[in-house]
């Protein structure tokens, strides 16, 4: 038996869900616990590319079940979709994908909701993805949710009557042009709602707890990136959930002193998509290198993702709000053909020299303070061994280790899931 959690050190889109799917054939359950549509979780294989939202990254092995856990938020109508593009695989989704019975509904309006937030938001916007996760998890903790399982019971359409009429009252107290047909979103809304019934709802905690006493082992995978965390990130730009390891025991009911290794994830370099500081951001050449080799543009909204190098500082951070044991560093290939790398050691702020996170990151305040490598020029994509890395890239992880006093145990060099080197 044995827990063990999946999460992003940085700001998301690190990699987690081709390592998921990676390591799945290890574990009998995979459950994600936080996050909603707002997730674009890429898997490559057999010449496939698929990229997942709500559903866990495990789905396409054999031999597993997927758990949407409590702590996520759906959309019936983005689900829909997602079920929809995995018929061609024929998976007997039926019997692999379960959903918790508490994990909360995100509804049209309170899509509609998010777009006149960030609309009247103007320059302050937080670069939303758009998708209702903010007033859903506002109506989750303001206790006003409607939950999966409340579709099982019939007041779920007064229910839902009554939560969307207050969310027109509150559209409209934003005083911004949002246009919309509401009878349209609900038709469509209603349909995904039956098509989300043919799947079983579980009480998901009771069904982790008895997969614990029976030995199977589980692992959780996480959404967005730690620096998104609602408690720890870049606050207000952040996302509307716990992404940290913490996330996890609330987000499936699984017991903190259940878990077992905690693999943090992190891109040889950063991005971040959407508003927000980031200190190691590079607006020169480098930047657009890095985001051109690495293809960075949004899974889920096409955005071109912000791009810079390593922040050892914010990953050191990371690794200590979620207790990581293993790191593993992704996209490293994006890095051959640079002369020189970069890595922020510290940050100048207001005359002094820090290495922590303040609590006022913006530009302004915080210079990075850079070492620098050399870098390599070979192409890693076609190696599988540590051992045929080359030196430039082996000294770069060695400082990496020895700065973060975690190790990295797999090193990734391209998108497809055989481009996976264990050390
Ligand atoms: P996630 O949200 O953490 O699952 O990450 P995303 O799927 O949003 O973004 C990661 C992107 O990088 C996807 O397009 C992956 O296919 C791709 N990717 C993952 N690992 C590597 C790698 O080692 N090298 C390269 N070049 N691409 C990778
Ligand atoms: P995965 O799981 C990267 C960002 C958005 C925005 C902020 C708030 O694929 O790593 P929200 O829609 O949650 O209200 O947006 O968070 N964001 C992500 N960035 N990867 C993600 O998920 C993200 N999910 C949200 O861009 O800045
Ligand atoms: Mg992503």
């Amino acid at each position: 038996m044995t827990v063990d959690l999946l999460l992003g050190l940085q700001w998301g889109d690190e990699g987690k869900g081709k390592i998921v799917d990676v390591l799945t054939s290890k574990y009998d359950i995979i459950a994600r616990f936080q996050g909603g549509p707002n997730a674009g979780h890429t898997l490559e294989f057999d010449g496939i590319k698929h990229v997942l939202r709500t559903i866990p990254s495990g789905i396409f092995h054999k031999n597993n079940i997927n758990i949407i856990g409590n702590g996520v938020v759906i959309d019936p109508v983005v689900f829909k979709s997602e079920i929809d593009g995995l018929a061609k695989f024929n998976l007997d989704l039926k019997s692999k994908l379960i959903i918790s019975r508490k994990a909360h509904l995100i509804l049209p309006t309170h899509r509609l909701l998010d777009a006149a937030s960030e609309t009247a938001k103007g320059k302050a916007k937080i670069g939303s993805t758009l998708k209702g996760i903010s007033p859903t998890y506002m109506d989750k903790t303001g206790r006003n949710g409607i939950r999966v399982g409340d579709i099982e019971l019939a007041d779920f359409k007064d229910k839902y009557r009554a939560l969307a009429n207050k969310h027109e009252e509150m559209i409209a107290f934003y005083d911004v042009a949002i246009q919309y047909n509401l009878p349209e979103l609900e038709k469509e809304f209603f349909e995904a709602i039956e098509d989300l019934r043919k799947l079983d709802f579980i009480d998901s905690e009771e069904y982790l707890a008895k997969a614990q006493k029976e030995g199977k082992s589980i692992l959780c995978e996480g959404a967005q990136g730690s620096l998104l965390d609602v408690d720890f990130g870049t606050y207000p730009f952040v996302t509307s959930s716990n992404t940290t390891a913490a996330g996890a025991c609330t987000g499936l009911g699984i017991a903190p002193n259940k878990i077992k290794e905690v693999f943090g994830i992190f891109k040889a370099y950063t991005t971040r998509v959407g508003s927000g500081p980031f200190p190691t951001e590079d607006f020169g050449d480098d930047g657009d290198v890095m985001a051109k080799v690495g293809n960075e543009f949004g899974s889920v909204t096409g955005r071109k993702r912000r791009c810079g190098w390593l922040d050892l500082v914010a990953l050191k951070y990371a690794i200590q709000i979620n207790g990581v044991t293993q790191l593993m560093m992704m996209k490293g290939d994006v890095l051959s053909g640079f002369e020189t790398l970069k890595v922020c050691t510290g940050y100048n702020y207001k005359g002094e020299v820090i290495h922590h996170l303040p609590f006022n990151i913006e530009e302004e305040n915080v210079t990075p303070i850079y070492t620098e490598f050399k870098g390599w020029a070979q192409d890693l994509t076609g190696l599988t061994t540590f051992e045929s890395l080359p030196k430039e890239l082996k000294d770069y992880i060695e400082f990496i280790e020895k700065e973060v006093e975690v190790p990295i145990k797999i090193i990734s060099v391209g998108p497809d899931r055989k481009q996976t080197i264990m050390k």
